[in-house]
């Protein structure tokens, strides 16, 4: 007789897991946390779809970005449709906007968010297919206060929550008056370099040459070391605007790193990016550090493999990329898994769990009928 085949419970699909309450726990601090510094500079909640049509982010993240070359999750609707699974935050934030009239009421407006997200990416150490993120958007003032106010709450939220060894990263990557310039002289330089490109940059070459900036390979990481840096090329209003940031940063006693070579991952954004990381072993903390302490990278320094906690930036040109009328703004998100996996770390506490006061016992069937009124019974008295 052949023997009786063992069925297997199907698991969840690759890069994806079940939240427990023990992550449910932290996940509620967390959220509760950046919520309350959110809804005390203003920031009103909004929740977009998770299903968006994908024309929405493949020009305002790029062609050749990461995201929308291999990474969204695509899908064809009965009615003929292509939705994607929402890959990231704020090109939705930017439809919303104009969805919902929010062009007329008083700017700046902004939002916050919290939800799940979703890329096709390969599954490595903090890195799923779907995660979760906490985001805020300032839409409708360029004003460099706004980028710094930004960082301010992106640093504070994760500083409360008493992460250690924050470093914020931050560069400006100029707007559409200095950018092609910096993008033709980074073309020159990558074309002497075609050979030792990787199979994806050398398509991205031709497409927008600070995509390859952005580029995980190891060979491309190597010849960005001695690429030209956009910061020389700036033009007069984009240093101006970034040197505001700055100052308005140091006036906050905000630390942060001046990284030349940091570009984000997407076409939206303009001037001022960052990134928040947790450095491993830096022996000085970021609380230790005083204002106008900001150091420029030591270029030979290597940084230590790190993981962004959060990201974010400016992206004046995202409404109009998206059809619009101009709206500039800024914003971040934070990666809540990651955050999770730190304050494990760190065994920092999540939020307490309800304890019970009262266990009821029951013997016998009649004390099993009545057993099954009495706690409910109780919490109507408030017990
Ligand atoms: P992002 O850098 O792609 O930016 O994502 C922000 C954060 O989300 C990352 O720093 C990371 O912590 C987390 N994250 C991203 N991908 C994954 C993943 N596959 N698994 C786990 N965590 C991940 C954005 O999404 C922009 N929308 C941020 C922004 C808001 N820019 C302006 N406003």
């Amino acid at each position: 007789m052949p023997k009786t085949q063992k069925k297997e419970i199907i698991q969840t699909p690759k890069g994806t897991h079940d939240v427990l309450h023990g992550d449910i726990r932290y996940l509620n601090k967390i959220i509760e946390k950046a919520q309350e510094i959110a809804e005390f500079y203003g920031f009103l909640p909004i929740k977009t779809p998770h299903l968006e049509h994908a024309e929405l982010f493949a020009r305002p993240l790029g062609e050749t970005s990461e995201v929308v070359e291999k990474q969204m999750y695509t899908l064809r609707t009965r009615g003929g449709d292509l939705l994607v699974l929402r890959p990231e935050g704020t090109a939705p934030i930017v439809r919303a906007y104009h969805q919902n009239g929010m062009i007329s009421w008083p700017q700046p407006v902004k939002l916050y968010y919290e939800g799940a997200f979703f890329r096709h990416e390969n599954p490595q150490k903090g890195r799923f297919r779907e995660f979760r993120q906490f985001g805020l958007e300032i839409l409708g003032d360029d004003d460099a206060v706004l980028d710094a106010q930004v960082i301010k709450i992106m640093y504070l939220t994760l500083a409360e929550l008493k992460l250690k060894n924050l470093i914020i990263r931050i560069n400006s990557i100029g707007d559409k008056n200095c950018r092609p310039s910096y993008k033709k002289e980074l073309a020159n330089y990558y074309k002497r370099k075609f050979n030792y490109l990787c199979k994806d940059c050398k398509r991205r070459f031709k497409d927008n040459p600070m995509r390859m900036l952005a580029c995980k390979e190891k060979s491309c990481i190597e010849l960005k070391a001695q690429a030209p840096q956009i910061i020389e090329q700036l033009c007069e209003a984009c240093k101006t605007h970034f040197k505001s940031v700055l100052e308005f940063l140091d006036e906050g006693q905000i630390p942060y790193l001046l990284d030349h070579q940091l570009v984000r991952g997407f076409d939206y954004y303009g001037r001022t990016v960052f990134e928040i990381f947790m450095e491993e072993d830096k022996k000085e903390t970021i609380s230790e550090k005083t204002e106008n302490q900001a150091k420029e990278l030591n270029k030979k320094e290597e940084p230590a493999a790190q993981i962004a906690l959060g990201g974010g930036g400016r992206y004046d040109e995202l409404s109009t990329i998206m059809g619009g009328r101009k709206v500039p703004a800024v914003g971040w998100s934070l990666g809540l898994e990651r955050i999770i996996h730190e304050m494990k770390k760190m065994a920092l506490p999540s939020e307490a769990s309800p304890k019970p006061s009262v266990f009821l016992i029951h013997i016998g069937p009649a004390a099993k009928r009545r057993a099954f009124n009495l706690m409910e019974d109780m919490r109507k008295s408030g017990i």
